[in-house]
């Protein structure tokens, strides 16, 4: 539980609240690459702000304030020219970095365009995921070179999810293993037998069934990463099947996903909406057919979001419920989104009652929240940048490991890819 003012100071976002502050220190995702093709602008709506960005002749993207710096059109309406965008509304010119190069509408010889800018703000694209930077220039962490951005694209499904509620929600949904053993039933097999959990073909195979799992949590750089023990379906009396997850600040979950790890970055598009970028990756290619499964048939209500929403009930299906269906609700970003959503745009975590399998969502507040007050209070770096650490370090792993051994060893049984 938090007390009112810790809920909203975890969860606003917006240009004046502490929390929007702090994570305007980060990079922020800001669009899948495939989503920016060259003449067409898109809007980017991030920490409650709107933002334009388009990919220039030249193949590089840029981000800059949606307003025209001459009276405010959107330039999202802009024509694209080379690697600059023209105002429909007067013509203005503005090039990548924000500089005015044209005013057309000021007399021959004018050098009012010297002096206007429109802010324009840093990018870096990998992997399939543009980031951007909105914070002070020379404050400018590292860029977050993720391990899945070190392996080929043949190793790696992308793909994106918006949910109609806030981000820290939406995020505690990623480090709350305990859900899935009930949320996700029908959609996660219970296999024995495996060292390592593998996925089948498409589906996620689990060698338990142990809806009670023990956490533990241990602090990192990036923030912290946790084991969750379950019993196994076999040897029960020596063996403990240990899953690993890690939080790496100030959104992103790492999970694992039988041979995959499972990045999930949870970006606040303002208090009450969160875009989902999602990575799926491994050491070996991903069939085609996988790769279907992998990112995840939505219903798409043409904004990565579902057409399943609070007004339809979430198109849950009472008669599944009866025989096959734990949830009624099909597909596993569905189930999630459901069960978010419903919560409301921002809960009132006053109302919760947590228990033993909260271990890891507790420890996430605290670690968020102590940053934000020590980033308001003395001006402190934030929590993964204050202390330097390499992205590609967190591993998401699963495995077996003797009773008698610490959960970290777990660790050993996959090398980093
Ligand atoms: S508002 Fe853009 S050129 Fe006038
Ligand atoms: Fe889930």
């Amino acid at each position: 539980m938090l007390s009112r003012q810790e809920n909203e100071l975890l969860c606003r976002v917006g240009p004046d609240a502490p929390m929007g502050r702090m994570m305007r220190r980060y990079w922020l995702p800001a669009a899948m690459s495939t989503e920016l093709v060259a003449g067409t602008p898109k809007r980017i709506r991030l920490l409650g702000e709107s933002f334009v960005a388009f990919r220039g002749d030249d193949g590089v993207v840029a981000v800059l304030d949606e307003a025209c710096p001459h009276r405010g059109a959107s330039l999202l309406l802009a024509r694209t020219e080379g690697c600059a965008l023209r105002c429909i509304y007067h013509g203005w010119k503005i090039d990548a970095t924000g500089a005015v190069l044209e005013t057309p509408t000021e007399p021959e010889g004018s050098a009012f365009a010297a002096k206007v800018r429109v802010a324009a703000y840093p990018v870096y694209e990998c992997a399939g995921i543009v980031w951007t930077y909105l914070g002070a220039p020379a404050a400018a962490p590292p860029v977050p070179d993720f391990a899945y951005a070190r392996v080929p694209a043949s190793h790696r499904v992308n793909a994106k999810f918006r949910t109609d509620c806030n981000w820290a929600q939406s995020l505690e949904g990623a480090i709350d293993t305990a859900h899935s053993n009930f949320l996700h039933s029908a959609n996660i097999l219970p296999q024995a037998g495996i060292e390592r959990s593998q996925a089948a073909d498409t589906r996620t195979a689990r060698p338990s069934q142990d809806g009670r799992p023990r956490i533990l949590t241990e602090d990192t750089a990036y923030g912290f990463r946790y084991a969750a023990i379950r019993r196994p379906l076999e040897d029960a009396d020596v063996k403990q099947y240990v899953r690993v997850t890690h939080f790496v600040a100030p959104f992103t979950a790492i999970i694992p996903y039988g041979d995959l790890q499972n990045v999930q970055l949870y970006v606040p598009i303002d208090d009450e909406h969160t875009y989902m970028y999602n990575v799926k990756f491994g050491p070996a290619p991903i069939s085609a057919e996988r790769a279907e499964y992998l990112r995840g048939g939505l219903d798409s209500d043409g904004d990565y979001g579902t057409i399943r929403n609070r007004a339809n009930n979430w198109l849950q299906d009472r008669e599944a419920m009866k025989t096959t269906s734990f949830t009624g609700i099909e597909v596993i970003r569905n189930q999630d989104t459901a069960v978010q959503e419903s919560m409301g745009p921002i809960f009132d975590r006053t109302k919760e009652h947590l228990g033993t399998s909260d271990v890891a969502i507790i420890r996430m507040r605290r670690r968020m929240l102590d940053s934000v007050r020590a980033f308001m209070e003395s001006g402190a770096e934030p929590l993964g940048i204050a202390e330097p650490f390499d992205y590609g370090e967190p591993h998401a792993v699963e495995g077996m490991l003797p009773l008698d051994q610490p959960w970290q060893r777990v660790l050993d049984s996959g090398a980093p890819v």
